[in-house]
């Protein structure tokens, strides 16, 4: 920011129902400038929800989409947030985001709900950035003072199966992804796992699997033997490739463990076991010791604060550990981590906190203390693609988009070859030193 703003303000906000890719309600607003210029911004949904996120708002009128309308908080942004905004300029991100938070009054955003509050504080960013003539990326650039010889192309987690609630409880392991470290441009990243996500087709098709998919665009195989042979599909698909494993991919691991965790305790189904933390960490160090798995998301619960220090003491020096559920994209659970060295490395999910400023500023805290950064979609997405410009713009070096199918994960890497075309020579991938 610091700039000097230009003169153009909020002149209407205008919000509506939209649905998102799981076929449930969403909320998408309009922000319209004096000058003729609109911004448009709509909000993913979770599925595997951290307790602490923001809240959603949801009408609870069970006669409609199963309760899951968002009419409240699209009537919130027509009406309250709409005469807190007119006449406002939305170049001025923090104070836009300040009067959201404080017409909210709320810890959590429950009173306008997250959704309300982030369509508006995007749409706001993204009409900005239209009035100022820059891309969106370089525009947050600009909001955290980054000139574009220093953005970097996101190294991207590639989903390529699917478990947990995200694929009826396949695996116990929600995530598998591919991360491809050998690739020297962002577009030879995605086209190399494009490669290796068909060639995973014909593997599975092989061992009569079905290549149906999860919600995030990844095989969601009904695998015969547990977790692990799941890891082990994607290597033979990544050597029929012709990649090599550890040199040109390696992989990350979503547990989402807050999601097996009850009563101090951890179920693998499909292991047929139930584990102690201890033990959790213990099976967690033997696949990384088996495996090229470089990254581990959620590796325990998100109410387990102590073996998440125990977990970080043991594999932080050797690979990622993200906090997804655990810190839910917020500066206090950020901080608690960083002091009690629970995980390396924070996913970014704007609709967990509700606004961009309060999203750059957990991401800002992360880069401090030299932790990694993840720009995040939900499992519930639309064909918005502001993560993909968030991604560069911020310089937050990897992404988490989904697979190579379903529209709205490959909008996201959609733009991001945009931007790389655009950027030219000057688009830097971060590649594998993203990782280390
Ligand atoms: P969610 O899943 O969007 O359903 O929370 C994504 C994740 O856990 O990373
Ligand atoms: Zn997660």
């Amino acid at each position: 920011m610091g700039d000097i703003l230009t003169l153009v303000n909020i002149i209407k906000i205008q919000a509506r129902q939209i649905l998102d890719s799981r076929g449930n309600p969403t909320v998408e607003a309009d922000v319209i400038l004096d000058n003729g210029v609109a911004g448009r911004a709509s909000v993913p949904s979770g599925a595997s929800i951290g307790m602490h996120e923001d809240i959603e708002l949801r009408d609870k009128d069970y006669s409609k989409f199963l309760g899951n309308g968002v009419l409240k908080a699209v009537l919130n942004i027509n009406t309250k947030i709409n005469d807190l905004l007119v006449n406002s300029n939305p170049q001025d991100q923090d104070l836009i985001d300040k009067k959201l938070i404080g017409l909210d009054g709320t810890e959590s955003k429950s009173n306008l709900g997250a959704n309300a509050i982030l369509a508006v504080s995007l749409a706001s960013a993204k009409a900005a950035a239209l009035s100022t003539n820059l891309p969106l990326y370089k525009y947050f650039a600009k909001l955290v003072n980054l000139s574009s010889d220093q953005l970097l192309l996101p190294l991207p987690m590639v989903n390529i199966i699917n478990g947990g609630k995200h694929a009826s409880w396949a695996t116990d392991i929600q995530e598998y992804m591919i991360m491809p470290i050998g690739a020297k441009t962002f577009s030879e990243a995605l086209r190399t796992s494009d490669e290796v996500f068909h060639h995973l087709a014909e593997v599975l098709l092989k061992k009569g699997y079905l290549t149906t998919v999860g919600d995030e665009g990844g095989y969601a195989p009904l695998v015969k033997s547990g977790n692990t042979e799941s890891i082990e599909l994607i290597l033979e698909a990544v050597s029929k490739a012709g990649y090599k494993a550890e040199k040109d991919f390696v992989i990350g691991l979503d547990i989402a463990a807050s999601e097996l965790f009850e009563d101090g305790k951890y179920t693998l189904k499909r292991e047929d076991k139930v584990f102690s933390t201890d033990q959790m960490i213990n099976w967690l160090s033997v696949l990384v010791d088996k495996y090229p798995i470089r990254s581990i998301e959620d590796g325990l619960s998100e109410s387990d604060w102590q073996g998440w220090s125990k977990l970080t003491e043991k594999l932080g020096s050797k690979m990622q550990l993200v906090g997804d559920d655990l810190l839910v994209t917020n500066t206090k659970f950020l901080e608690k981590a960083i002091k009690e060295k629970a995980g390396n490395a924070i996913l970014i999910k704007p609709n967990q906190i509700g606004t961009l400023t309060e999203a750059i500023n957990v991401l800002k805290m992360a880069k401090k203390a030299s932790w990694k950064t993840i720009i995040s979609h939900r499992s519930g997405e639309t064909e918005d693609t502001t993560i993909a410009d968030l991604a560069v713009g911020l310089s937050a070096g990897q992404i988490k988009t989904g697979s190579l199918s379903r529209s709205e994960r490959i909008a996201k890497y959609n733009q991001l070859l945009r931007i790389e075309e655009e950027l030219g020579t000057k688009a830097k991938f971060a590649g594998s030193e993203a990782l280390s």
